[in-house]
Formats: C-alpha cells, structure tokens, sequence
C-alpha cells in the first residue's frame, strides 16, 4: 500500500475512533444516519391508554417540538401496552430516538419482574449495549456486590430478594455520553410504564439522569440522594449515586452505603420519610 494512501486510511480509522467507535461489527460501512428517523405512528390507544396519568416530572422534561411528536407517539404506544413483553417490543421496534441509529441493541431489563425492588439506571454502556441486559459491566458488578450486602439479587426468585432492573435509555449513547433531554423526555413514558407494569413496591433511582427524570427536577443527585418520594400513584422511589461515580469517588460509597440500609429498612416495614 502506498505509504500516503496509508497515512490517510489511519487518520480516518483515528477520526472514526474519536467519534466513538469502538470495534468493526460489519465489513462494510453502513450509515444509519441516512435512515430517515420519524416518529413510528401512535398505537391505537386502550381504554387504560386514555385514563393513563399525565408524566411524572412532565413539566421538566418537556421536549423540543421536533422531539414533541415523538414523546406523544410514545407515550400513546407506551399505554398501549399491557405486558412487559409486549412494552419491550414497542420500544425496539420505537423510531423517535435517534440513539436508535448508534447502539446495537435496545437494552431493555434484567433480574426478576416479579421482585419488590426496581432498580433504574441511565443508559446501556459497551458491555450493556452488546449483552443486551442492563449493568453486566463494571459498574453492574459493583451493582450486585451492593444490593447482595442488603440480601437482594438479581438472579433470585423469590421477589423478596429479587431485583428487577432497567435503564431510562434503552440504547447506549455514543461514546457513552449523558443522554440530552430531549432523548430522555421521548423516552420517560417507556420507562413510567415500565414500573407501572412491573409494579414493584420500590424503586431505585441509581444516578443522576434516574432521579432527575422520574422525580422531575433540575437538583443535582449529590443534594436528591437519600430522597424518597413518590412516583405518581405507584411506587416509591429512592435517589441514590450511580455506581459508577461511586467506582470513580470511592468515598461517596459511605453515602450510598447510608441509601442502601434505608432501603432494606423500608424492605423489612419501615415507612421511609417522603420529601
Ligand atoms: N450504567 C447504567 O446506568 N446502566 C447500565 O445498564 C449500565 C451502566
């Protein structure tokens, strides 16, 4: 190969590398951007559909109006759901969110729907985004060493000591970056409903992006952990820090540790203080 013609196919593979891609998956290039990204039509919307409750946090997560037609769309689809099953498959075949287009595939839950905890995270990382289940990377592990110091466990049966786990962002974002606002309103009503079908009795918000979203609020998660309030009519959620800050801040484990026996206290009947 002619050393020029080299030194260029190795500044486009950096320039590739920079944007956030991590390893050839096909021979061939495919670009996904040229795919029209529209909204999918609303589903036809059940009577539950209709009588479903206006989004927690609606007013803070509100979107851009390009991104308005595809949170109606998907919070019409989302309602028309009345199976976990049949709400993973709406939200995979979803396409209002252009995250869609970069992540391979739509990480949806792991661990026990039947559980009395729920455990939510941001979004799908490497590891998630080619497993195809929430936290099976480094920072899932710390996940499980944490919740096992309280007697839960994902792979349980029994829902005492089983934890189901989601995300609020299906796809991993490029290069692992928070997701916008936009892409968060669009995707809340998956996710809202996504706890309301699992019905657990609690939730954890792990994060930021988590706690934000569902309580509906610009506060930092520093100041929102250790909070417990009510999503809705439904379960009650507590804010904890993301086990990933945790594994970057090693000091902050003695809050989450603090989050974590709240949470077993209100496992074993203790009625947490609402903020
Ligand atoms: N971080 C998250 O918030 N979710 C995952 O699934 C993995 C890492």
């Amino acid at each position: 190969m002619e050393g020029d013609l080299r030194e260029r196919l190795l500044a486009a593979l950096a320039w590739q590398v920079e944007l956030g891609a991590d390893e050839a998956i096909a021979e061939a290039p495919v670009d996904r951007f040229a795919a029209a990204v529209t909204p999918a039509p609303p589903a036809k919307p059940t009577p539950a559909a209709k009588t479903a409750p206006a989004p927690h946090g609606a007013m803070l997560a509100r979107p851009a109006s390009g991104a308005g037609d595809a949170a109606q769309a998907a919070r019409e689809i989302a309602a028309a759901c009345d199976t976990l099953e049949a709400l993973h498959a709406a939200l995979a075949a979803f396409e209002g969110c252009a995250l869609k287009t970069g992540a391979r595939r739509c990480v949806f839950s792991d661990g026990n729907p039947a559980a009395r905890v729920m455990v939510i995270g941001e979004a799908p990382g490497r590891e998630e985004d080619m497993a195809g289940k929430p936290f099976v990377g480094r920072s899932g592990k710390l996940l499980d060493r944490m919740l096992a110091a309280i007697g839960l466990d994902r792979t349980a049966e029994d829902p005492d000591h089983a934890v189901y786990v989601g995300n609020v962002v299906p796809w991993r974002p490029i290069e692992n970056r928070t997701p916008s606002a936009d892409e968060i309103a669009v995707l809340l009503p998956f996710v809202r409903r996504q706890i309301a079908l699992a019905a657990p009795e609690f939730v954890v918000l792990a994060g930021g992006t988590p706690a934000k979203a569902l309580f509906g609020t610009e506060t930092g998660i520093l100041r929102l952990r250790g909070e417990w309030r009510r999503l809705d009519d439904g379960p009650l959620a507590l804010a904890t820090l993301h086990p990933a800050y945790l594994l970057r801040s090693p000091p902050a484990k003695r809050h989450a540790w603090r989050d974590l026996l709240a949470l077993r206290a209100a496992l074993d009947g203790e009625a947490p203080a609402l903020d």
